[in-house]
């Protein structure tokens, strides 16, 4: 059923989200919002918050949120259209037999469309890989010691040899070319028409958590170069939110979720029992992958290959997880490469050794840091110690600062006293143990490069849902194409073409997403985490510190496009101006 904006709105706008959750949660309030034990994660203290004035909720342990529809939804798991139902009821308002808006309407149906063309194209190769021009896919998924059961499990299958196989079977379908190329499973050129983008390769379907096909990983059989091929992004196929395996993983129950590098990594740990393993999709693990993971764990163990590449992206990894408030452990995989080959080798209970023994991150990362220094020469272990000092100051926590220093000095036979005392030097260098001189915007904090820009543009959007006036300040300086990730800036379009307009309504743009997954990004955006800031002066300081920091970002992005994207210099022009002359304002918020 299809309802218009505005009768969502006035659903939304007649149920009050602290009376519809209190029905549910018993909450509390504290300071401008309310708290109670989040519904949708076990926990003993309160993180879940309710904001009356942003009619939205968000909970900070699990990062579950979004306006009163996805919390009925979430709650009852129930679909968009039965949560309208449920609080038009409520509210007393009667339901027409209406349609959605038309652009979203047209936005819905392609996207179903790409997920039935999906589902169709893994059903060809499913059936392909068990015909007889599959033989040689077969051969090769068993030579690799994958069971029937196994490669019925994950749905794997193969693509034939004339190149437009699937093209020609999708066309006697009745699916248009142009569908099948949005898609991103063939391209056309005018020599030869329309090609298949896969074509002799085992196919392994991506699902997302809800098991629809959105995209496709292709191998060669053996040697052969690219290894993989992988589906473009499409509407329905956002690398970057998604991982492979997390359709089961999500169920496993293992206390913990494993995340490997490849495909047959997560499919041979799956045959072996471990069926809380999963991967990211070609590309690097992302922050949106990290906050997907926290709703089903706050344990994560990298399962990365013991090569350099590995060494690197599992360094990389941890930084994300830690961002996102996940304890991260690495599997040691020596004398292996990878899960897959460990397993073969020594088997599935040497390897639940591995995962019960799992080194914890930061250990990880100081053995890693020691190949970098000769312990030999003085002044070289002098740099390692030093940094190690660096690095522990990273711990905001006295406690665990503590406990972590004890324990590095213990296992580098380094002087409990003489690290502590690095640690303050370095810590009084910084400002790190005088609180009140840090910057209160929270913008010190270590991120991965493309993190700290992520988080500096979502506490500026959490700014301006708090205090709408402070609007027109940033107006002068931003606008929503400083906004470098797509959801983020579909997000600042919005809000600010609402507060142009005079309208304030933060828990409206949720409902402009129809993923959950977005309306949950969507509802983290307007509910970053600003540390406390007590006096305008130091409130004016880290606002103006968070724009800045926002253009900075978006300088930098656009400086990064020069040469392949024709906005890009526009962008570097203005944004250079705007940067020189944020430098010398101060900005006042009343
Ligand atoms: N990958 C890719 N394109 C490549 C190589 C790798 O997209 N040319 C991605 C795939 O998602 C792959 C992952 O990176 O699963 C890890 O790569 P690799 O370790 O080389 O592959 P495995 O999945 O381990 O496959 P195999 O065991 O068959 O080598
Ligand atoms: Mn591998």
């Amino acid at each position: 059923m299809y309802y218009p904006e505005e009768l969502i709105e006035e659903i939304r706008m007649k149920n009050d989200i602290v009376d519809v959750v209190s029905g549910y949660v018993k909450l509390q309030k504290k300071g401008s919002s309310y708290f109670g034990l989040c519904p949708f994660h076990n926990e003993k203290s309160p993180s879940f918050s309710v904001s009356g004035s942003k009619q939205m909720y968000y909970c900070f342990g699990c990062g579950a949120g979004g306006n009163v529809f996805t919390f009925v939804m979430n709650y009852e798991n129930y679909t968009f259209g039965e949560a309208v139902k449920l609080l038009a009821s409520r509210a007393g308002v009667a339901l027409p037999e209406m349609e959605y808006s038309a652009e979203m309407k047209r936005r819905e149906n392609h996207r179903a469309r790409l997920l039935e063309v999906n589902k169709e194209a893994a059903k060809y190769f499913y059936y392909q890989l068990r015909a007889k021009q599959g033989e040689a896919g077969y051969r090769y998924l068993t030579g690799r010691q994958l069971t029937e059961e196994t490669m019925k499990k994950f749905g794997l299958g193969f693509a034939g040899k004339t190149g437009s196989d699937l093209s020609r079977y999708m066309k006697q379908k009745g699916y248009e070319d142009k569908l099948l190329q949005e898609a991103g499973l063939a391209g056309y050129d005018e020599r030869s028409g329309m090609r298949d983008k896969f074509w002799n390769r085992v196919m392994f379907p991506i699902q997302d958590i809800n098991h629809r096909v959105i995209g496709f990983g292709g191998r060669v059989m053996g040697e052969g170069k690219p290894k993989y091929l992988n589906s473009p992004e499409t509407p329905v196929f956002d690398k970057s939110r998604n991982l492979y395996g997390l359709n089961f993983a999500r169920t496993a129950r293992a206390g913990n979720i494993i995340l490997c590098e490849g495909y047959m990594d997560v499919i041979a740990m799956h045959q072996a029992g471990f069926t809380q393993a999963v991967a990211s999709l070609g590309t690097a693990f992302t922050s949106g992958q990290a906050g997907l993971l926290k709703r089903y764990t706050d344990k994560v163990l990298l399962a990365y290959d013991s090569d350099g590449a590995g060494v690197t992206a599992a360094l990389r990894a941890i930084g994300i997880l830690r961002e996102a408030g996940l304890t991260g452990k690495v599997i040691d995989m020596r004398p292996c490469k990878d899960p897959d080959e460990f397993i073969k080798k020594f088997g599935k209970e040497a390897y639940q050794e591995r995962i019960d023994n799992a080194e914890n991150s930061f250990f990880f990362e100081i053995r890693m840091l020691e190949r970098d220094y000769d312990l030999n020469d003085p002044e070289s272990k002098t740099g390692f110690y030093k940094e190690i000092a660096r690095r522990l100051c990273g711990f905001e926590i006295e406690v665990e600062r503590e406990n972590y220093l004890e324990a590095v000095a213990e296992k580098y036979h380094i002087g409990f006293e003489n690290l502590r005392r690095l640690v303050n030097t370095y810590a009084a260098r910084t400002g790190l143990v005088k609180p009140a001189e840090r910057p209160k915007s929270g913008l010190a904090k270590k991120d991965p490069p493309e993190e700290s820009g992520r988080r500096v543009q979502r506490m500026l959007l959490t700014w301006l849902a708090d205090e709408p006036g402070a609007y027109k300040k940033a107006a002068a300086f931003i606008d929503a194409s400083d906004f470098t990730d797509g959801l983020y800036r579909r997000v600042a379009e919005k809000l600010f073409a609402d507060l142009e307009a005079g309208i304030y309504n933060p828990a409206g743009i949720i409902s402009m997403f129809e993923e959950e997954e977005e309306q949950r990004e969507a509802a983290a955006l307007f509910n970053t985490k600003v540390e406390a800031i007590e006096t305008k002066q130091e409130r004016e300081r880290a606002f103006h510190d968070i724009l800045y920091a926002v253009k900075k970002n978006s300088y930098e992005y656009y400086s990064g496009k020069l040469g392949s994207d024709v906005q890009a210099l526009n962008q570097v022009i203005a944004g250079k101006k705007a940067l020189e002359e944020l430098g010398k304002t101060h900005i006042s918020l009343d």
